[in-house]
C-alpha cells in the first residue's frame, strides 16, 4: 500500500515525506471517533438521497458498506492506515473498496471541515452523557452515606483548625452539592454542543441543495449551525466541556485531600479499603492512599488540557486551520481521566470505614463546644466580649488538665464565672450544638434530612439511581 493514492492527491507529483506523514496524521487517536464518523456519514447519505443527489440504491449501498466497516473495526479486522491520515479518509477509502463508485459519491457537498466538526460534537456529547451518569452515581453514593452518618459528629474546620461540630452527613452532602452543580453545568453546555455543523461544507456553504436540518434530525441534535464560517472553526464547545471537567476534577481533588488527611493516623477518621491503598516497600506499617493522591495529581493534566486547547484556538484566523486537529488529544485525555476518576471515587467512598470514636475525641481535643459556652453566658446576661474571655479562661484550665470543657466540675466553672449553672452541661453536649443549628442549609438534623430528601428527588428526576 506504500504507493497508495491520497484521496486529495490529484495535483501532487511527489510523495509525502514519511516524517511529514507521521507528523500530520491523526488516525492514531481520532480512530476513537469511528462510531460518530459512521453515524455522521449515514445521516449525510440519507440527506443526499432525500434531496435527490443520490439514488435510493446508492444510499442503501453506502449504509450497508458503513455497517460492514463498523463490524470490521469492532472485530479488529479493519486495517487502519496512517497514509490515509485520519479516521474520515480511512473509512471513506474502505467504503469505496467495498461498494465501488457509490462510495466516491458520499463526500458530495461535504468537506472534512464540517465532517470532523460534526463527528467531534457527537463524540463530546456522548462523553458528557457518560460524565453525567458517573456524577449521578457518585452523588447517589454520597447521599446514601449521608443517610447513614446523620448521627456521626466530627469537627468542622476553618483554616484547617477545628471550628464547630458538624454532622458527618453535612460534610458529605457538601460534596454531593458540588457534583450536582457539575452535572447541571453539563446540561447547560450540551445545548451548545448539540448543534449540527454539517452543510457548512469547507467554509462557505454549498451550491448543492443540501438540507442541514435533515442531518441534524437524523443524528438527534436539536439545532443547526447559523453561520458556515463559524460552524467549521468553532471549538468553544470543546473548551467549555474541558472547563466543566476542570471543576469536576478540582472537586474530586478536594475530596481526595480530605480522604488523605482523614486516613492519616493523626486524624484517624477513616480506614481506607485495602483495594484502594498500597503498602510501602520499606516501611511495613504504612498504608498509602495512592488512589486519592494520584487523583489529586491528575488535576494537573486536566487543567493543562484546557489551557492547551485555549492556546491552540488563540490567534486562529477564520475558518478551519489544521491546528484544530490538535483539539482531540487534550479532550480524549481529559475524558479518560475524568471518567475513571469519578468511577474510582465512587468505589472508594462506598468502602471507606469511618471511625466515629476518633471523630468524637477530636471534638473534645479541639474544644469545639467553646462557642456554645460563650453563647450560653451571653444568654445569662454577660456581655459577649466578657463571655469570650471567660470561655477562653475555662478552655485554658481544661487544657491544663487534659480534658474537655464538659469534663470540668461545676464548681471549677463557677469559680471563674458564678453565673454558670448546672444547665451548662446540656449546652456543652456536642450533639446539642449540632441539633440547634437547624437554619436552612445548616448542620442540624432537620436541615440535613431535608437536603437528603431533596437530593433523592433530584436523582430520581435526573435518571440517577437512589
Ligand atoms: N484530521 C483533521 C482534523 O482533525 C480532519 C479535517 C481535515 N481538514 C482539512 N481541510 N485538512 O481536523
Amino acid at each position: 500500500m506504500s504507493k497508495q493514492k491520497k484521496l486529495w492527491g490529484g495535483r501532487f507529483k511527489q510523495e509525502t515525506l514519511p516524517l511529514v506523514e507521521e507528523y500530520t496524521q491523526s488516525v492514531e487517536f481520532d480512530k476513537e471517533l469511528y462510531l460518530e464518523d459512521i453515524k455522521g456519514s449515514m445521516a449525510h447519505a440519507k440527506m443526499l438521497g432525500k434531496v435527490g443527489l443520490l439514488s435510493e440504491e446508492e444510499v442503501q449501498a453506502i449504509l450497508n458498506g458503513l455497517e460492514q466497516i463498523k463490524a470490521e473495526i469492532e472485530s479488529g479486522q479493519f486495517a487502519w492506515s496512517k497514509k490515509l491520515e485520519d479516521v474520515h479518509m480511512n473509512i471513506e477509502q474502505r467504503l469505496t473498496e467495498i461498494i465501488g463508485d457509490a462510495g466516491k459519491k458520499l463526500h458530495t457537498g461535504r468537506s472534512r471541515n464540517d465532517q470532523v466538526a460534526l463527528d467531534f460534537r457527537l463524540f463530546v456529547d456522548k462523553c458528557l452523557s457518560q460524565w453525567q451518569q458517573a456524577l449521578t452515581s457518585l452523588i447517589a453514593t454520597l447521599n446514601t452515606m449521608a443517610k447513614e452518618q446523620q448521627e456521626t459528629l466530627l469537627p468542622g474546620y476553618t483554616h484547617l483548625q477545628p471550628a464547630q461540630p458538624v454532622s458527618l452527613a453535612q460534610h458529605l452532602l457538601a460534596y454531593a452539592h458540588m457534583f450536582k452543580r457539575d452535572y447541571e453545568r453539563i446540561v447547560d453546555v450540551k445545548q451548545r454542543v448539540r448543534v449540527s455543523p454539517l452543510g457548512a461544507a469547507a467554509l462557505a456553504g454549498s451550491t448543492y441543495s443540501l438540507n442541514p436540518f435533515l442531518v441534524a434530525q437524523e443524528v438527534g441534535f436539536e439545532q443547526v449551525f447559523a453561520n458556515s464560517m463559524d460552524a467549521v472553526s468553532d471549538r468553544d464547545f470543546v473548551a467549555e466541556s474541558l472547563f466543566v471537567a476542570t471543576l469536576i476534577q478540582m472537586h474530586l481533588s478536594r475530596l481526595c485531600e480530605e480522604i488523605i488527611l482523614w486516613a492519616n493516623p493523626c486524624f484517624g477518621f477513616l480506614k481506607l479499603p485495602d483495594e484502594y491503598a498500597t503498602g510501602s516497600s520499606i516501611m511495613p506499617q504504612k498504608k498509602n492512599p495512592d488512589v486519592a493522591e494520584i487523583m489529586r495529581g491528575k488535576t494537573g493534566r486536566v487543567y493543562g488540557n484546557l489551557i492547551a486547547l485555549l492556546t491552540i484556538l488563540k490567534g486562529l484566523p477564520l475558518t478551519y486551520n489544521r491546528d484544530l486537529q490538535e483539539d482531540k488529544e487534550p479532550f480524549l485525555d481529559t475524558h479518560k481521566t475524568i471518567y475513571n476518576s469519578l468511577i474510582l471515587m465512587k468505589g472508594m467512598l462506598a468502602k471507606i470505614e469511618f471511625n466515629a470514636q476518633n471523630m468524637l475525641l477530636a471534638l473534645k481535643k479541639g474544644y469545639l463546644n467553646a462557642t456554645e459556652l460563650a453563647d450560653y453566658l451571653v444568654l445569662k446576661g454577660i456581655p459577649f466580649r466578657d463571655a469570650h474571655h471567660i470561655t477562653g479562661k475555662l478552655v485554658g484550665i481544661a487544657e491544663e488538665k487534659g480534658v474537655g470543657l464538659e469534663d470540668l466540675e461545676l464548681k471549677e466553672m463557677q469559680a471563674v464565672c458564678p453565673q454558670i449553672e448546672s444547665d451548662v452541661f446540656q449546652v456543652l453536649d456536642y450533639r446539642q450544638a449540632v441539633k440547634r443549628r437547624n437554619t436552612p442549609g445548616g448542620t442540624g438534623p432537620l436541615s440535613v434530612s431535608k437536603q437528603i430528601e431533596e437530593i433523592d428527588k433530584w436523582l430520581k428526576e435526573n435518571g440517577g439511581s437512589v
